[in-house]
């Protein structure tokens, strides 16, 4: 693993924000950018990094392995889905979605889909309870969902389309509740 030049220089710069001694702090922007840069965060990568901030490579898989927004297997080309299953959405149909996800992309989390497309996988709160059940694809939140939405997000996914974020049925979680105005 390498980082491209760019990345190269993004990084060095984040290490001269810390103090001296203190260079490990900048391990979760690195493994950011090398799992942006790579698609997930291989064991090459995690050396690299952790050679860089002049931690043992174990010390890195520690922090890279902590942390579910850190891939360390390779994910779907198109899309790698994270259903929430904590309690608001396990009790509003998180793993209704997750049988979508099993249906529709592999028997298994973080299984690749045939095509290499898609991979999935269940992950704790989100914070967007007020909004359940919900999942996150790459950056952005899909909230209020049903098994017809998520298999149709999949569906746009697959064919190129770009599904709009957000509560899938309209409903913003800061509109007042009817009757409390
Ligand atoms: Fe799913 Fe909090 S329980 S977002």
């Amino acid at each position: 693993f390498a980082f491209t030049a760019a990345n190269q220089a993004w990084a060095e710069a984040q290490i001269t924000k810390y103090p001296e001694g203190r260079q490990a702090s900048a391990i979760i922007p690195l493994l950011w950018r090398a799992q942006e840069q790579e698609g997930w965060l291989s064991r090459p990568a995690i050396e690299h990094v952790s050679e860089m901030l002049g931690m043992a490579y174990i010390r890195g898989l520690e922090v890279a392995s902590f942390y579910f927004m850190f891939q360390l297997q390779p994910v779907g080309s198109v899309a790698h889905i994270q259903v929430c299953g904590t309690t608001s959405c396990m009790i509003c149909g998180a793993e209704d979605l997750m049988a979508v996800c099993k249906e529709k992309i592999a028997a298994r989390p973080h299984e690749l889909s045939a095509d290499g497309k898609f991979s999935w996988e269940e992950v704790e709160c989100l914070g967007s309870c007020a909004n359940a059940p919900m999942a996150q694809i790459g950056k952005d939140y899909y909230e209020d969902l049903t098994t017809a939405r998520m298999g149709e997000i999949i569906e746009e996914l697959a064919a190129g389309g770009v599904p709009t974020p957000g509560p899938q049925n309209g409903r913003y979680a800061s509109e007042p509740l009817s009757g409390l105005t």
